[in-house]
């Protein structure tokens, strides 16, 4: 039966190819079933199965990064602890304390989709690196296959374990750390774990910059970093804190 004025099976069939023009006209689930042969009852599943891909695949072309970033976000939501990307508010002000020139290794925890990844590049130096540490395997691949420049490296591991991955990098220690993760729905341990890692992994007036819906953080990193400046982005979705750690220079000890 099908609504709209057309009557039986055969109609139900015929709706779905001709142009209506007695108004819309809805199938009935049944309607279409009795309508199908039984190869093409047969082939039903597989033909969903395929529709439902192609929607997702559409879908995720049209988002774009942000896409892959809702995924990501659907697939490990604690770990990922936000639905949006930062600003370009955010990422401005907490890089402008950066001294470019100075800064051979900048090193990135949770890039997500690279947010941060490519105004980094643009400001980095041409002999620099920028090493980005993500446990998402989606995240991970997506960059690697996005960025090709050839001071980025994308690492599939977790921050706490920053020492060891910049070693196997090649390097002896990082001058700037900037970190996205949510340290408020980290497991128990590992925010405490990150923050003193990142201070053993930073030079001597290298910093630690942090940005996060709470201030959560900044307990963390307080063990730690004896300076600590703070400000506040209200232009993100969800406003949120920015911290900035120094390391303490000789002479500052
Ligand atoms: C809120 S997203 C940040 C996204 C991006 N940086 C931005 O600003 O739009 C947090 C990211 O941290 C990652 N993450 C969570 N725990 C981590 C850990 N222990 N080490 C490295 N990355 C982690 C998640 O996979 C996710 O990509």
């Amino acid at each position: 039966m099908v609504r709209g004025g057309l009557v039986g099976a055969r109609w139900a069939r015929d709706a779905r190819v001709l142009p209506i023009a007695a108004g819309p006209v809805r199938l009935c689930p049944e309607d279409v079933a009795t309508s199908m042969t039984a190869p093409e009852l047969a082939r039903a599943p597989a033909l969903t199965q395929r529709l439902k891909q192609n929607l997702k695949q559409n879908l995720k072309r049209a988002l774009g990064p942000r896409g892959v970033f809702i995924e990501g976000f659907l697939k490990h939501p604690v770990m990922v602890g936000s639905i949006i990307p930062s600003s370009r508010f955010t990422i401005a002000r907490m890089l402008a304390p950066v001294r470019w020139d100075e800064c051979r290794l900048f090193v990135e925890y949770g890039p997500g989709v690279g947010t941060f990844c490519r105004p980094v590049l643009d400001r980095l130096r041409r002999d620099g690196r920028l090493i980005v540490i993500d446990t998402n395997p989606l995240y991970i691949d997506y960059l690697s296959a996005t960025i090709s420049d050839s001071r980025f490296t994308a690492v599939l591991g977790s921050a706490a374990d920053v020492e060891a991955i910049v070693a196997a990098q090649g390097h002896d220690h990082a001058d700037y750390v900037l970190s996205g993760l949510p340290f408020s729905t980290l497991p128990e341990g590992v925010g405490p774990a990150i923050a003193a890692a990142t201070h053993r992994v930073l030079r001597p007036g290298g910093a630690f910059l942090v940005y996060q819906f709470s201030a959560r953080a900044r307990d963390f990193m307080a063990r730690h970093f004896r300076r600590i400046d703070t400000g506040f982005e209200a232009r993100n979705i969800l406003p949120c804190r920015l911290f900035w750690g120094w390391k303490d220079t000789v002479a500052d000890a």
